[in-house]
């Protein structure tokens, strides 16, 4: 890689907050002169080590259980950038980095066909009953074929409606169209033209989307904007029988409201990978048969964690060479 060898800092102090695949690190380790100190633990570091190992930083790379706020960059005085090794920044407070002059990054692109893989299995997770049928088994509870054992939803001829059609957006609806699915979907700005048709995919307001998906899923970044975007008001605006799935960010639903309607049957079911206030998990969704849930999974296969943190490290290595990083974000 050009240039790689070049930092405009001699010797480069690159702080890692949380454990990263080796692509990731041998990248930063081959930055001329660099000295890398990386957290080796799956925990999240502790903040004085952190704080410590920040002093003399002039890169950091982080992870989305690191809070990058306005004691983070005290810590850093000297720090070019925050490399984050995930696709949403919601963890960083973009604007308190643009005021001290810090490049925020993020990893988008590499994370699209896992996330989507994940909605789409957990879409078939919940129409199917696959987590239910699993914890039957599993409970040595005893079970025997019968027509009406089980009954889930298909998927073909259904809706499906995207609330953010973005990258991971898109090929959420590239799957489904191959499960014979309709595709709806909101966002800010329209689609490329060329997509829409291939998708045969239909912008609609919210409220529209609301009322004709069999099946939400939430695409979307993470912001004051979407907080709480689903909320007791937009679930009722759903259909009963419909279902809400979650590979977004936990915020944007409001899981007290989730609960209630998944209890009262206001909708049918829902799927989650991310949770309000992660690692919590609303006691009240623990119980309910008609939930799915998973450990924020969506980018987690080994392609793709070392596709992210060999991007994070890239744009680190653009940065102290006084070049544009690739994935730079605004507030
Ligand atoms: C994962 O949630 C990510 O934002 O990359």
């Amino acid at each position: 890689m050009s240039g790689l060898n070049n930092p405009k800092i001699p010797q480069p102090k690159i702080t890692v907050t949380g454990r990263i695949p080796d692509a990731g690190l041998d990248l930063l380790r081959s930055i001329d002169g660099s000295d890398v100190w990386a957290w080796m633990d799956d925990a999240v570091i502790p903040t004085e080590v952190r704080n410590e190992q920040l002093a003399d930083a002039d890169a950091a790379v982080t992870l989305l259980t690191d809070r990058v706020d306005d004691d983070f960059l005290a810590a850093a005085p000297k720090l070019q950038i925050v490399a984050n090794v995930a696709v949403g920044y919601n963890n960083i407070d973009v604007d308190a980095c643009t005021r001290r002059g810090v490049i925020v990054t993020n990893t988008p692109g590499v994370l699209i066909d896992a996330t989507a893989d994940l909605a789409m299995g957990l879409v078939l997770m919940s129409t199917r009953r696959l987590g239910e049928g699993e914890r039957l088994i599993r409970s040595g509870t005893a079970w025997q074929w019968s027509m009406f054992m089980m009954l889930g939803t298909g998927l073909q001829g259904r809706t499906l409606g995207i609330v953010g059609m973005g990258g991971i957006g898109e090929a959420l609806a590239t799957r489904a169209r191959a499960f014979g699915m309709r595709i709806v979907y909101h966002n800010r700005r329209n689609v490329d033209t060329e997509v829409e048709q291939r998708l045969d995919a239909q912008r609609v307001d919210f409220d529209e989307l609301l009322a004709t998906s069999d099946i939400v899923s939430l695409n979307c970044p993470y912001s004051e904007a979407t907080h709480h975007l689903i909320d007791a008001s937009a679930l009722a605006a759903m259909k009963s029988t419909a279902f809400l799935v979650n590979t977004a960010r936990g915020p944007i639903v409001d899981e007290a409201a989730l609960v209630e309607a998944l209890v009262n049957g206001v909708i049918a079911g829902a799927a989650l990978d991310v949770f309000e206030n992660e690692p919590t998990v609303h006691p009240g969704l623990l119980s309910l048969d008609n939930v799915v849930l998973v450990p924020h999974l969506g980018s987690a296969t080994v392609e793709t964690r070392a596709a992210m943190a060999t991007a994070a490290a890239s744009n680190v290595v653009e940065v102290l060479a006084g070049r544009t990083p690739h994935n730079p974000v605004s507030g």
